[in-house]
């Protein structure tokens, strides 16, 4: 049976030429980074290659990139510590941000330590700079969390637009840019963020590595994890150096391609989201669909059906690998935070597909083949 994966936003494969650098890494070097004989100091020397790789690729400084355990650590490390730190008392976000977000900034009210504006999005994900600037007149000063995309329904935000209101009202500005690093070229020296952040599973890296970009003319922050004076006392444990040095070169191998890889993949979802419509004429598509947002995620709402569960299913017994809202919560029951929060339609089976470099077109073609076949018994026996 075929086997396709369309759930690239989930995590992507990893690319052939980061597994090879770094079963040969593992094999060459085992030293500690922290110890100063020869050993330690030939992992410390591609520890700091890659940081500078890193940041060469993102536009700012080496000291400025600090690797934590991926995209979750790094939003909670980013939000928690610049309240404790900065004397923050408010925060500005949105109910369709990652749950690394808005349940670490739930949690942080519930404890009394800030309260909180949760901006509202319209159908498409996206947020008024109205409705933002009016939030910040209110509470000056304060932390701003968007994220640049959305990972379910790939909608993004303007950053330059953000950070510039930000910056108007004194306020920090977090952007979780898991679903973009890599996709969109970011050079943060030349942007108003002033906290940002990696996952190097959603470019073709390995899972459990990214960092925490920050602009420390702004940001005082304190480390989340303590233990040890690893990346510059910010990040406490042994550096998971094989991780950071697959990050880099993931990252380096989809900065080399962004151009190519982006005309290939918009045109996969071109001709996914043309073929749906063929299939389901009243078929919804949740977020945009226009190339600047991103590209990489196809989120659509199929016509109402009793058995929405059993879609997902049946795809995946077809070899089809898709998600039914965002794949960091597929452990929960509950139906997606985000498709509720801009108001897509209830009873009709949402399904995000998501494609990378590594999709073809025969991928596509497939699919909407098995969407097909699948429909039909589907609504006839209901
Ligand atoms: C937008 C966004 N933020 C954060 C994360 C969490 O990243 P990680 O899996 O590296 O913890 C994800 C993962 O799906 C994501 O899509």
């Amino acid at each position: 049976m075929k086997k396709i994966y369309l759930d690239n936003a989930a995590t992507t494969p990893v690319a052939a030429e980061v597994a090879q650098e770094i079963a040969e890494l593992m094999q060459s070097c085992f030293g500690n980074p922290s110890s100063i004989h020869g050993h330690g100091r030939e992992a410390k020397a591609i520890l700091e290659k890659a940081r500078r790789k890193v940041a060469e690729l993102t536009g700012t400084q080496p000291s400025r990139i600090f690797f934590t355990s991926g995209g979750t650590e790094a939003d909670n490390m980013a939000i928690r510590q610049t309240i404790a730190q900065m004397g923050i008392s408010h925060v500005i976000s949105s109910p369709i941000e990652h749950h690394a977000v808005t349940h670490t900034i739930e949690e942080l009210a519930t404890e009394g330590k800030v309260s909180a504006t949760w901006l509202k999005p319209d159908r498409l994900g996206r947020h008024s700079l109205e409705d933002l600037e009016t939030a910040l007149q209110k509470n000056p000063g304060c932390l701003v969390s968007l994220m640049h995309a959305n990972n379910e329904i790939g909608t993004t935000i303007d950053l330059q637009a953000v950070g510039q209101l930000c910056r108007k009202y004194g306020a920090l500005f977090h952007s979780d840019t898991v679903q973009t690093m890599g996709h969109f070229e970011l050079n943060f020296d030349a942007l108003p963020v002033d906290l940002a952040t990696c996952s190097a599973h959603k470019f073709h890296g390995p899972k459990g590595i990214g960092f925490l970009y920050v602009n420390l003319d702004r940001v005082k922050i304190s480390p989340l994890i303590t233990g040890g004076a690893q990346e510059r006392n910010l990040r406490a444990g042994t550096e998971n150096l094989y991780g950071i040095a697959a990050l880099a070169k993931a990252l380096e191998l989809a900065t080399d391609g962004m151009h190519e890889h982006r005309q290939h993949i918009y045109a996969l979802k071109m001709k996914m989201s043309q073929g749906l419509k063929r299939l389901f004429p009243d078929c919804e598509f949740n977020g945009s669909m226009e190339e600047s947002d991103l590209f990489t995620v196809l989120n659509v709402s199929l016509p109402p059906t009793p058995d929405a569960e059993m879609f997902l299913m049946k795809l995946d017994i077809h070899g089809i690998s898709a998600s039914g809202g965002s794949a960091c919560s597929s452990g929960s029951q509950k139906g997606s935070h985000v498709l509720s929060n801009i108001g897509a339609p209830e009873g009709r089976p949402a399904i995000r597909f998501s494609f990378s470099r590594y999709n073809q077109i025969e991928d596509v073609d497939y699919a909407l083949e098995v969407l097909q076949k699948i429909w039909k018994p589907l609504v006839q026996n209901a």
